[in-house]
């Protein structure tokens, strides 16, 4: 009996492991509509020292592909929709394309995804009918080189592409766009890519703010929304939106597609007009948002379902045109300080390699770096707190309170501790790739004094403390580790039984 048991435990162990392999993403949108912008290089550290795994760009700048080489980083890139007229007129410029924009840079460049053409029924001009050829010249170009399997051929579409989303079960494609997404989705079956699509609940909020609540956009809702044909509970509109978007699939008749979100967020400021584009609530929606997608949630229509989702934006792209809001969706200033807090691993404040709890650190935490990472982590680090990270880092010079001990270890420690004291000491500010870590021991030492929260308030406050409200609602443990400890536990417990 307890072996049965314990085996079960360990097949269901092994299953949970599987399921994190398989588990949905979070990436960020990296758009460069901007003329104050870090070069590709400077963006690409950004991305990688805040342990984003997952980046979407719009075209195949050469400088970005490179900066992103050996990175580990994977990377959706994509086809303008100004160039899908050459693309979709002959498979030789195809074949051209790819062998100068993209074999270059494969595979030290991780490329996944090509999204050929962006949101076509909202361009100008009847694109629409240029992109199923083009997508095909593509994917044959890529099959001509061997590498069809391991970078899949999509596009992207805006929620437009539905002529109803509400309710959800209704969802349904506007039949004027039949003539290019049919056999649009046909390809898409045929070749296992994902249906691509953009879901912005804030612009739903926005224009039609008397009937849509803040909370359920914001995924804080407290009550449902009923779908009264299949009685399926919506508590966010997000879930509401992706599912309109399965139904209209299921409607067609192509049950197998999966969905991708590649793009969704929140604009941290807007014009007088847009009161709900604020930082405060930026972080409530892509907080929310990426503890939703890391917890494989899934939606009502398709619980567990993987969703891989991409937030918008890196940067605020200062050339964009169109209302205030559309020039503040980034997490960062193009000077790379953070416009507010965002936890991307979606777990919360719990630091895993120690193990200690959240609120165990509720006093003054420190942040140093981790004994188990690498010489080249650390130096990497080291030299993007003291260079991009704005950090002071004159302590650690010859002759100065804290350049004794002269190591890597000490230094590290020095500047990943100044970071994060001036970024709002959330656990992510002391990730650093995983070579940071949290402790509540204070590391000062002699006269080398380390920075505290409080201490220097000068950067942080130009971003948005952590409000205590997402502090409290924060889960301690993220799911899977908390059944992870649980099931090894029962096992223990089983062990001593059995003998
Ligand atoms: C776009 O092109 C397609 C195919 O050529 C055609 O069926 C459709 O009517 C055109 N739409 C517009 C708005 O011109
Ligand atoms: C469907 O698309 C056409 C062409 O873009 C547009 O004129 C029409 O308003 C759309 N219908 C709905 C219900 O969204
Ligand atoms: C807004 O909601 C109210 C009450 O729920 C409903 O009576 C009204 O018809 C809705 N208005 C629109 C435009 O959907
Ligand atoms: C995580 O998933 C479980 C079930 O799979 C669900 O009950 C819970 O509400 C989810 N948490 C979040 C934050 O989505
Ligand atoms: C974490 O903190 C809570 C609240 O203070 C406490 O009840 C719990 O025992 C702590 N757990 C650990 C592992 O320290
Ligand atoms: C954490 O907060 C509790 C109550 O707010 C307090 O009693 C405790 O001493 C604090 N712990 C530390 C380490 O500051
Ligand atoms: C690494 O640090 C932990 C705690 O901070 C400590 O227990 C451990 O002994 C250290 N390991 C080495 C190899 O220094
Ligand atoms: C805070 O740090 C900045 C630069 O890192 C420095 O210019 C400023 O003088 C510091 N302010 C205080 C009060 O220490
Ligand atoms: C924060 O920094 C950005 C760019 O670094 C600047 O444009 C903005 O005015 C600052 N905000 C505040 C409140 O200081």
């Amino acid at each position: 009996m307890g072996r049965e048991l314990r085996l079960g435990f360990l097949v269901s162990l092994l299953l949970l492991l599987l399921d994190l392999c398989s588990g949905s993403f979070v990436g960020v949108c990296y758009g460069r509509n901007a003329d104050d912008l870090p070069i590709p290089d400077k963006a690409a550290e950004l991305v990688k020292i805040h342990n984003i795994k997952y980046v979407r760009i719009y075209d195949s700048n050469i400088q970005v592909l490179k900066a992103f080489a050996n990175t580990g980083i994977e990377l959706v890139i994509g086809v303008p929709n100004s160039d899908l007229l050459p693309l979709s007129q002959f498979q030789s410029n195809a074949d051209t394309w790819l062998k100068n924009n993209i074999l270059p840079y494969y595979p030290a460049t991780k490329i996944t995804y090509i999204t050929v053409g962006a949101e076509v029924t909202e361009s100008p001009g009847n694109v629409s009918a240029l992109v199923v050829p083009a997508m095909k010249n593509v994917l044959t170009a890529l099959r001509k080189v061997g590498l069809h399997k391991k970078i899949k051929v999509s596009s992207t579409h805006s929620l437009g592409v539905l002529s109803r989303s509400f309710p959800p079960s209704a969802g349904a494609f506007n039949s004027s766009h039949a003539f290019f997404l049919k056999p649009m989705l046909e390809f898409l079956a045929e070749n296992g890519s994902p249906f691509m699509i953009n879901i912005y609940p804030y612009y739903a909020y926005r224009d039609s703010a008397t009937n849509i609540s803040l909370d359920y956009a914001l995924f804080e809702s407290s009550s449902e929304v009923i779908d009264p044909n299949t009685g399926l509970l919506y508590t966010n509109m997000f879930d509401a939106q992706v599912d309109a978007l399965y139904f209209a699939l299921m409607a067609l008749n192509f049950k197998t597609i999966k969905v991708m979100v590649t793009e969704t967020g929140w604009p941290s400021k807007g014009s007088p007009k847009e009161t709900a584009a604020t930082p405060d609530n930026a972080q409530t929606y892509n907080t929310n948002l990426i503890r939703h997608v890391i917890n494989n949630t899934g939606t009502p229509a398709k619980p567990g379902e993987e969703l891989d989702v991409y937030i918008f934006s890196l940067f605020n792209e200062n050339r964009k045109p169109g209302l205030e809001s559309e020039r503040n969706w980034g997490l960062f200033y193009p000077d790379q300080t953070s416009v507010y807090n965002l936890d991307f691993s979606g777990r919360g404040s719990v630091d895993i390699a120690t193990g200690t709890n959240s609120t165990s650190l509720n006093g003054t935490t420190w942040c140093i770096a981790s004994n188990k990472s690498s010489e080249i982590d650390l130096q990497n680090a080291l030299d993007w707190a003291c260079g991009s990270g704005n950090v002071d880092c004159t302590a650690i010079q010859p002759s100065q309170p804290c350049f004794e001990p002269d190591n890597l270890a000490s230094h590290a420690s020095y500047a990943f501790n100044s970071y994060y004291q001036q970024n709002g000491a959330t656990d992510i500010a002391c990730s650093f790739g995983g070579a940071g870590i949290r402790v509540d021991k204070d590391p000062s030492y002699d006269s080398c004094l380390y920075m505290t929260a409080g201490s220097n308030k000068t950067i942080a406050s130009n971003t948005t403390a952590m409000s205590s409200k997402s502090l409290s609602t924060r889960n301690i443990f993220p799911t899977w580790f908390s059944t992870f400890l649980l099931a090894t536990f029962i096992s223990v417990l089983l062990e001593v039984n059995h003998v």
